[in-house]
């Protein structure tokens, strides 16, 4: 008998030991497969144990594991650096390297503060952001956050300075003959409204996913949102952050999901698929005026962890990007997107409980409703989305499921995020599973 788990395990069952993974599928102990449908949280961006990463681990970790960064630079880092700087979109001035996506998001939030403080701002305390968001589980990321249901049990200990707007969620809160643009301008009006209510002089930044990711799934902006959103930072010196831990990367098309909208962000936070999955790493990308208040002030960012810089996972990083450079992947991203697109469009378009598609590269949410006509969410005790996540596995799909998709209580929606080498094959394969375990769950909620 397997002996009990000494492990405080996320879920009340202790869930099969993963035993071994190659390219997109993980083996269990007893040699089941299952495709990595959702890359975990959208992570595994080359599948598993690609050989050029391996490789590239293997002679660093024969080179150099670990220096303190209070000691030395390193290689790995310097150079991850240099190449995120000079594929990013806008003008970045440098880089910052952690262990995930929080630590990104704790890194974007006091580094917003401290370049306020150098610049003689210190008035400026407040962050606004959007309900139904995720930046994170530690608390300064979970504070900007607006996934109420992760919010509700740490509620008191959250910092009280995150002031909340709404989202940009098109297929519920666009209002029925409103067109994207006009909808996208009524929220930058609500945006303006709560800057004013607060005090322009009192905000540090705006937060956002580009693409809304677990939270609500896969809700991609609508056209002139963010831009107009930017420019109403710019004329208030309020920074924009965006979120970029899930959507960036590659997953949404293009190396970073913002290269799509008309902005330029003071900070950009990555991580998922930075390092796919084969090392811990999150990183912030820093503006250049940014930077100028940092280095013509006190001279250096005031924060920091053990594993800054990690040799070890810059190498992984490094190693995933040349891979999705040179093995062409972003194209592949843009061509399998849209085949699962129109597989799921064609599969699950006029399903009965289907109410929404939705999403951008290889990233795409299901949004499952009681009532097509009324957009009405099955009750949430039926935990609808659980159960689609069990029937997936139990064909050998591993997806992403979450609940409260409206506001934190009621709604549900599944995730696909595979690997950017998905072959046709794969896709074709993540359709016909999901719309299986959909008919499946819905059939005995
Ligand atoms: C948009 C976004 N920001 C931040 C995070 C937190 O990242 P991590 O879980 O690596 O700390 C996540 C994780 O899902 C995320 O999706």
């Amino acid at each position: 008998m397997t002996p009990a788990s000494k492990i405080l395990h996320r879920s009340r069952t202790v869930p099969p030991r993963a035993a071994k993974a190659q390219g997109g599928y993980i083996f269990d102990e007893s040699g089941r497969r299952y495709f990595d449908g959702s890359g975990g949280a959208a992570v595994s961006c080359l599948g598993h144990n690609h050989p050029a990463v391996v490789a590239v681990l293997k002679a660093q970790l024969e080179t150099l594991d670990y220096a303190h960064t209070s000691f030395f630079s390193n290689a790995p880092m310097e150079d991850l650096a240099a190449f995120l700087i000079g594929a990013a979109p806008t003008k970045m001035g440098k880089a910052y390297f952690v262990s995930g996506g929080s630590e990104a998001m704790e890194a974007a939030l006091k580094l917003a503060r401290q370049a306020a403080v150098e610049r003689g701002q210190t008035k400026r305390v407040n962050f606004v952001a959007r309900r139904q968001s995720y930046h994170g589980n530690t608390l300064g990321a979970l504070g900007v956050g607006g996934n109420a249901a992760r919010r509700e049990l740490f509620g008191p200990l959250l910092p009280a300075n995150a002031h909340f707007v709404s989202p940009c969620y098109a297929y519920r809160d666009k209002a029925p003959g409103e067109s994207e643009e006009a909808y996208g301008k009524r929220l930058a009006a609500e945006f303006e409204a709560k800057i004013a209510a607060l005090g322009a002089e009192t905000i540090l930044a705006f937060v956002a996913e580009t693409v809304g990711g677990a939270t609500q799934g896969c809700t991609p902006p609508v056209p002139g949102y963010l831009s107009a959103i930017d420019a109403i930072c710019k004329r208030h010196g309020i920074l924009l952050i965006l979120d970029e831990v899930m959507s960036g990367m590659g997953r949404c098309g293009t190396l970073f999901a913002y290269e799509r909208e008309k902005v330029n962000p003071d900070i950009v936070a990555i991580a998922k698929g930075l390092g796919g999955g084969a090392q811990p790493i999150g990183a912030i990308l820093v503006s250049p005026e940014i930077v100028d208040a940092i280095e013509n002030g006190s001279g250096a960012f005031a924060h920091g962890h053990t594993y800054v810089g990690h040799p070890m996972a810059c190498a992984a990083a490094l190693a995933v990007q040349h891979t999705i450079r040179d093995e062409n992947l972003l194209a592949n991203v843009t061509a399998m997107g849209a085949r699962l697109e129109a597989g799921l469009t064609e599969r699950l378009g006029n399903h009965a409980y289907v109410g929404d598609i939705r999403g951008r590269g290889l990233f795409w949410a299901v949004e499952l409703v009681a009532d097509r006509a009324t957009k009405a969410p099955f009750p949430s005790a039926a935990k609808l989305n659980a159960a689609i996540k069990r029937e997936a596995f139990a064909r050998g799909l591993l997806i992403y499921a979450m609940g409260g998709t409206i506001d934190g209580k009621s709604g549900d929606h599944v995730m696909l995020a595979p690997p950017y080498n998905s072959t046709p094959d794969e896709i074709d394969f993540c359709v016909a599973a999901l719309g299986d375990a959909i008919d499946e769950a819905v059939a005995s909620p």
